[in-house]
């Protein structure tokens, strides 16, 4: 009994001598990628504390298979402490396919360019094999009735061309307004991406537009995409100077303020309460509190977040943010997306939640949506929630030239995983059970 109170009064010493260091403008670094380590220090835990037993969180990309789709429960129970952080894709992809259809109709008097009777639209697919992607396309072909069921769901598979209504995968759709029915037709989709195998690829959408309307110019009324990445890409390349509407999902900065000059919407994944999540389940497990502390109990400097915004499903040991749609309606509310949720904003206390040393890393260091609202939202958190975070960056393709940036996770309290292939899991967990 009495060792123990030595040691924990060590700690707290240690502790505090840590809390002294780092105080000279010395919280961390952020984007720098090598911070010194000297706050980090202050955790004790790393060295005592086995690495499976460290707090871990996948985000953005769920451990499961990337061909049905089926949740890797392994991963996600790794340990008593892991979780996922994502949002909610099902009810971000109807928001999106709602969104793209109340615009045509609302637009239908100059909406069809070649004044055909078909509503074409082109879409970028992101990753074929990415369960978030998937539910996007869906959400798309279900709501303007282009979807054709296969085993149960609809089909999410790209289309190539289909400028005479004939592919498989889709069908012909149809909308009515004002007594007059429209047909409605995916005229092309395609998985973006590149030569080297990184998805999501903006470049590869740009030149994709290229084509796609160089061979069936004014058949193309709407353009849609899986991101805005890839959005934005296809608008700055063709659709701005066509006046063709084109909608995206994430969000971005350039994304919502190019609405103002003709772009037609985006999906808000609430990126400001995930990079939150994020990092506060790894700071809950590592104060040894209750999972929700700061989440659906507000915690002792005030941070809470109301359920309108999140939800967690225990089963799946998964957070998932709720999306929200962002239009010519309300866009002027979203213009800063890497500005920290202000229910959750209250910086917590150093004493009591001293400097912990987190290894995160993001996939494609120049994926849009990870590197221009998520990472900047995760390094306005860090400081306030006190940990020391190093950010690797991997390529988008390659998911050793990630784990081998992992070599020493002894040297870290928590760990933040953005896999390159949801399938992958197994090659983290591997090395944290050495
Ligand atoms: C975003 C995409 C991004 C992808 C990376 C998605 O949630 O919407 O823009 O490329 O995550 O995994």
């Amino acid at each position: 009994m009495k060792k123990r109170i030595v040691v924990l009064t060590m700690a707290v010493l240690f502790g505090l001598s840590a809390v002294a260091c780092g105080s000279d403008g010395g919280s961390s670094s952020g984007g720098s990628g090598s911070s010194s380590g000297t706050e980090s220090s202050g955790s004790g835990g790393a060295g005592t504390v086995a690495n499976k037993d460290k707090p871990l969180v996948w985000f953005n990309r769920q451990p499961s298979n990337s061909s049905t789709g089926e949740l890797d429960m392994a991963a996600l129970s790794f340990n008593d402490d892991t979780y996922y952080v994502g949002f909610d894709a099902n009810q971000g992809a109807e928001l999106q396919g709602t969104m793209v259809k109340d615009y045509i109709e609302a637009n239908i008097d100059t909406i069809d360019r070649n004044g055909d009777g078909v509503i074409g639209y082109v879409l970028a697919i992101g990753d074929i094999g990415h369960n978030d992607s998937i539910a996007r396309t869906r959400g798309v072909r279900k709501a303007l009735g282009t979807g054709v069921e296969k085993d149960g769901n609809i089909d999410s598979e790209p289309i190539g061309t289909n400028t005479d209504g004939s592919a498989s995968a889709v069908q012909d759709g149809s909308i009515e307004v004002n007594g007059k029915t429209y047909t409605v037709r995916e005229l092309a989709s395609q998985e973006m991406k590149n030569s080297a195998g990184a998805t999501w690829d903006a470049a590869t959408a740009g030149n994709a537009i290229g084509t796609w309307s160089s061979s069936f110019g004014d058949q193309i009324d709407v353009v849609v995409s899986n991101n805005d990445g890839m959005g934005m890409s296809m608008f700055n390349a063709w659709s701005k100077d066509n006046d063709v509407p084109t909608f995206g999902y994430d969000a971005n900065n350039d994304a919502v303020a190019a609405i103002g000059e003709g772009y037609g919407g985006t999906i808000s994944q609430h990126a400001d309460v995930q990079a939150y999540l994020t990092l506060r389940v790894l700071r809950n497990a590592l104060d040894g509190v209750d999972v929700d502390t700061g989440i659906g109990t507000a915690d002792e400097a005030g941070n809470v977040l109301s359920d309108d915004v999140y939800v967690y499903n225990e089963e799946e040991r998964s957070y998932y943010a709720l999306n929200v749609a962002v239009t010519a309606d309300n866009y002027q509310d979203f213009t800063d997306s890497t500005k920290v949720y202000e229910p959750v904003s209250n910086q917590l206390d150093e004493s009591s939640h001293p400097s912990k040393k987190v290894w995160l890393d993001i996939y494609n260091a120049s994926d849009n949506f990870l590197s221009s609202t998520y990472q900047p939202l995760l390094q306005n958190y860090d400081d306030l929630l006190n940990l020391d975070v190093d950010y690797i960056g991997g390529d988008g393709q390659t998911e050793s030239n990630i784990t081998n940036r992992l070599g020493n996770p002894g040297q870290y309290d928590a760990f933040a995983i953005n896999m390159v292939k949801t399938d992958n899991a197994a090659s983290y967990t591997a090395l944290l059970s050495q």
